[in-house]
């Protein structure tokens, strides 16, 4: 074989990418990545997933620090916020986990393929002026921020920034407004408003969170309220202009009627992100996107070209990191012979506020729309013992079931480790467990997770503890 044939190029190595790369080559087969980036690891390493944890994480101890530990006789005095050090250590984090896929990359003989990759036919890669071939080639280009017209970002010092523009701010702003009540507004919404600054969150829509469960929207906005933010529901950003380091926004009712103006010392535009296709020359290979931009698979994450697949944030579906991992894996054992599937159904998706936000599987709404008929349960993270005990009163657990098989269809939950407790209904879900399965669970106490078990006891009418 030529040093520049492989039997599997993958272009793009995030999360999608990297893992499919990871995994081909684990298979036996000669296997290279492209990526334009200098670090490995795609968005979600890079200025994703891994630094907004990293600030949440931060700006949690920072704000815990400041009002929640004296409660418990924890009397931190004079604290102070050393921004550039938290900055810093979020650096350090993402340093330390993309030079792990580097790491990962020799340890599995990946050729990492340095710069921009675009098809010159079906099984032919250009990379730098350079052609690689490959009998099979993955898209996992991923995406990238969503622009608004008239909103101009400038990551680099300007006022008006995107979510990488808001990782890396010099300090904290006096009045953040955020546009977008989505998943990046909210989290790094709550990083800011931790550290100090006053937050207002501009939402189109009359509730945060699409595409989550009715209840959870609902109850999100009033606990986000109680921490300090304002939203500005079923309201608009219709332009903006950059003075003297300000910026005034003109917002108006999302149905229309009169205008008004705000203004902020830093803007974060998080209004949603698109697929990257743009520039890859799918048109050498006789490849459409849909309308969204985004390449369309089937079922074995195949395009309508033979040999060439595409997964993670550039398919539709959830952008979510953990979806492209498992779709990176799935395709490279389609690639390899093997069977490789995803169950759509089942992806968890967490919002990494305090409390956090989860759920998995259909929302009430979602099940009523396709034909169930529902029984659900609501437990008050109020009557769990340890959420009680750790003074974390705000949340639920909701567990929604089918009425006639009781097999549940989804879960949706407030709580300072939702994210951690989802996974647990995840995996229920995929063994098709009834409601009652997860009631005669033996769950350890005093753990959150019993708010898991009380809400699937009382999809019964049988809770115990409220
Ligand atoms: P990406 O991670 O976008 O990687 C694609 C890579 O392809 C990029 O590195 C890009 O440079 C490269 N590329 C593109 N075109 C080319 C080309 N032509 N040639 C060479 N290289 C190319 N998801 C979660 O599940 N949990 C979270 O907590 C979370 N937090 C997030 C926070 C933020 C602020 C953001 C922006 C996103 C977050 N996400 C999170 C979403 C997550 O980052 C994405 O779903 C995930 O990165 C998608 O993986 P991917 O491999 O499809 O694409
Ligand atoms: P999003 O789709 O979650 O939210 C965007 C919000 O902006 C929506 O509520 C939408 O109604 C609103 N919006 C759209 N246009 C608007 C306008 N002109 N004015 C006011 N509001 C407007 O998108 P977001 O937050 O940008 O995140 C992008 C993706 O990144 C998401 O799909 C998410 O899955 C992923 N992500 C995941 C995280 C996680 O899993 N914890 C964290 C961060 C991002």
């Amino acid at each position: 074989m030529a040093e520049t044939d492989f039997d599997v190029i993958v272009i793009g190595a995030g999360p999608g990418g990297y893992v499919a790369a990871i995994r081909a080559a684990q298979l036996g087969l000669k296997t290279a990545c492209v990526e334009s980036r200098e670090t490995l690891g795609g968005t979600c390493l890079n200025v994703g997933c891994i630094p907004s944890k990293a600030l949440l994480h931060g700006s949690e101890l920072f704000e815990e620090a400041n009002h929640g530990m004296a409660k418990f006789g924890v009397i931190a005095k004079e604290v102070s916020l050393d921004l550039s050090a938290m900055l810093g250590e979020k650096d350090t984090a993402v340093k330390e986990l993309t030079g792990g896929i580097e790491y990962l990359f020799k340890k599995n003989k990946v050729t990492w393929l340095k710069g921009k990759g675009s098809f010159v036919d079906a099984s032919t890669v250009k990379v730098d002026g350079k052609d690689y071939t490959a009998k099979d080639i993955v898209i996992a280009t991923g995406s990238s921020v969503t622009p608004l017209p008239g909103v101009d970002v400038d990551n680099d010092g300007g006022v008006i920034v995107d979510s990488t523009g808001a990782l890396k701010l010099p300090k904290v702003p006096e009045h953040m407004v955020v546009i977008g009540g989505g998943v990046i507004g909210l989290e790094l919404g709550s990083v800011w408003r931790r550290l100090g600054a006053k937050v207002t969150v501009v939402e189109f829509l009359d509730k945060l969170l699409p595409g989550m469960d009715d209840d959870i929207r609902k109850e999100s906005a009033k606990i986000f309220k109680k921490q300090g933010m304002e939203l500005k529901l079923s309201t608009k950003v219709t332009g903006a202009e950059v003075k003297d380091g300000k910026a005034t926004l003109t917002i108006e009712p999302a149905a229309g009627g009169d205008a008004e103006t705000i203004e902020a010392d830093a803007v974060l535009v998080a209004i949603g992100r698109r697929p990257n296709t743009d520039g890859l020359n799918l048109e050498a290979i006789g490849l459409e996107t849909n309308q969204r931009g985004q390449v369309e698979i089937d079922h074995d994450f195949a395009t309508k070209v033979e040999g060439v697949w595409a997964i993670g944030d550039c398919v539709p579906g959830p952008m979510l990191a953990h979806k492209a991992e498992d779709e990176g894996l799935a395709v490279a054992e389609n690639i390899a012979g093997e069977v490789g599937i995803v169950n759509h159904a089942v992806i968890p998706s967490v919002v990494y506020t305090m409390p956090e936000i989860a759920g998995v599987g259909m929302t009430e709404a979602g099940a009523k729309e396709a034909g169930h008929t529902v029984k659900s349960f609501k437990f008050p993270m109020m009557a769990n013992s340890r959420a009680k005990t750790n003074r974390e009163p705000d949340g639920f657990v909701k567990v929604i079931a089918d009425a006639e098989t009781d097999r549940v269809l989804g879960a949706w939950m407030i709580a300072s480790v939702a994210g951690t407790m989802v996974a647990q209904v995840a995996q229920a879900m995929e063994f098709g467990a009834t409601s009652e399965d997860i009631a005669y669970t033996c769950h350890a106490h005093p753990t959150h997770a019993e708010a898991v078990k009380e809400a699937a006891m009382g999809v019964k009418g049988l809770p115990i503890h409220i």
